[in-house]
């Protein structure tokens, strides 16, 4: 038996070791220079956040079981990690955070069964709050998650489900929670404090899936990265109910990372964060989105004539959305600029904060393929110099290149700062046809006398242009 090979205080000290690395991780994380750093701070924080525990004198179960049970989870996720793909990456992370809010509820129904410490009066009270939050928190992590899931891998359609009287639905499902909270601390027996949970988790389950349900597609970005928020207090509850520092902390952090977060896309989205986290915000405009109006022509081009505007432009701004992730054209695009940088053509990345499906995706890809971070610029730094660029090619991107979100107030993203490439003289838009984006607006840009289209997958094309070495 090896239960308790490590005193509390060993404990504590290795648990403070983890909880300095993970704040590290996040450090790192921050910058794509230190990313690789951060992630191998990461690794080693949960390592350590492992042994502890398992090793630690709170544990005192079956080992082979807990063995068994870790190299079924790790093996599983192995195979998850091989066997997904690059595109797959935002419904992965949204599914984790649904495992997530799961343990949450899991553990807090087990605690509420079988209290892990005798708690007495004021304490006692204290402890059934922390497992009713806790529960509750978790469950719509959960739910919620999974729809996001849903709608991220296209199962669940975009559309903002458009409930009557909706924020009324979400503020009397809530009321009802706190109405069962009061029962669920006030339960003189085990049984009427499972009768109390069940109606809360039936509750918490509908009043997750109608929160993300109804976010319309081009604001899933803010959902995104409020569920990992979510995820994070969730965990923290955890840490609250099993009397866990280190999970109170991480939970904590997670937590407050993915308010950050959502802040930070908000205000990159022009979106109110009071109102996301309300649930629903986005479908104050046209609920509806606005496909197949009749905006003129599109101006086509074919290779040889790309070509030509490449080396006769001195100064390209290069524009990648999901689709280059789709394309998986990130490798290409790297030969591409080094063939340009030995004709002196001056190349620039311009990155949009929810270009792709999940935060960072763009850079992501581009430090997959080693492309120079000096040359990659945030939307804000360049969009007043679009006049000083000779040629814009926006590869696989839609929605975050659209005119409309800046002058078409009932547009579905109406508000939100797009990267305005069309002040440039010219822009190439590489994708296969004419369909529209996550958000399904249709896009004037196609239709501007300066835009070009160059139909096909952007890998192809892209592979095409290669030969302008020769
Ligand atoms: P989108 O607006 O989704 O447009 C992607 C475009 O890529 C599509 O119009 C598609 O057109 C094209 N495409 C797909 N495969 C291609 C291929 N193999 N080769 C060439 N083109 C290809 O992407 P975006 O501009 O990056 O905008 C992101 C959208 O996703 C926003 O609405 C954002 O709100 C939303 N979203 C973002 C996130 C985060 S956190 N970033 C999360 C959820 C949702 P064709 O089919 O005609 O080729």
């Amino acid at each position: 038996m090896i239960s308790g090979l490590l005193t509390i205080e060993v404990v504590r000290a290795l648990y403070v070791i983890s909880a300095v690395l993970f704040i590290l991780t996040l450090g790192g994380l921050s910058n794509q220079e230190t990313s690789r750093k951060g992630n191998a701070y990461g690794i080693t924080a949960m390592t350590i956040a492992i042994v502890a525990t398992v090793l630690g004198p709170q544990v005192t179960g079956n080992y082979i079981a807990l063995l068994l049970l870790i190299l079924i989870g790790g093996s599983i996720g192995l195979l998850l990690s091989k066997k997904v793909q690059m595109t797959e990456m935002p419904e992965l992370v949204a599914i984790l955070h649904s495992l997530v809010g799961l343990a949450a509820v899991l553990v807090g129904i087990v605690n509420f069964l079988n209290p892990t410490q005798e708690y007495l009066g004021v304490e006692l009270t204290i402890h059934l709050i922390e497992i009713y939050i806790g529960i509750f928190i978790g469950m719509v992590t959960f739910a919620g998650s999974i729809i996001a899931f849903g709608k991220l891998s296209g199962k669940v359609s975009g559309n903002p489900l458009v409930l009557p009287a909706k924020h009324y639905l979400n503020l009397l499902m809530l009321i009802s929670i706190i109405y069962f909270g009061t029962i669920f601390v006030g339960s003189s027996s085990i049984d009427e404090g499972l009768i109390a949970l069940g109606f809360m988790l039936t509750i918490s389950l509908f009043f997750g899936i109608h929160l993300v349900a109804s976010i319309g597609g081009a604001d899933m970005p803010v959902v995104v990265s409020m569920l990992n928020s979510y995820s994070g207090w969730a965990a923290s509850a955890t840490g609250f109910m099993l009397s866990n520092d280190l999970l109170i902390v991480v939970g904590a952090l997670v937590g407050s990372s993915g308010a950050i977060l959502s802040y930070i896309m908000c205000r990159a989205m022009n979106r109110s964060f009071i109102s996301v986290i309300a649930g629903g915000f986005g479908t104050e405009t046209s609920s509806t989105p606005v496909e197949g109006q009749d905006q003129g022509e599109v101006q086509a081009i074919n290779i040889e004539e790309f070509k030509s505007m490449i080396t006769s432009s001195k100064k390209i701004a290069i524009i990648p959305g999901y689709g280059m992730a789709v394309a998986q054209a990130q490798f290409v695009v790297n030969e591409i600029i080094s063939i340009l940088k030995n004709k002196n053509i001056e190349v620039i990345f311009v990155i949009h904060p929810v270009a792709g499906r999940m935060p960072g995706h763009m850079n992501v890809l581009l430090a997959e393929a080693q492309i120079p971070y000096d040359i990659v610029y945030e939307m804000d730094e360049v969009n007043d110099d679009f006049e000083k660029i000779d040629l814009s090619i926006v590869i696989g991107a839609n929605d975050i290149v659209n005119p409309s979100a800046l002058e078409d107030p009932n547009s579905p993203i109406a508000g939100m700062p797009v990267i305005e490439c069309w002040r440039g003289t010219s822009t190439v838009v590489m994708k296969r046809g004419m369909s529209t984006g996550y958000a399904g607006v249709e896009n004037p840009l196609f239709f501007k006398e300066n835009t070009k289209m160059l139909f096909g997958d952007a890998k192809e094309s892209l592979s095409q242009v290669l030969t302008l070495n020769n």
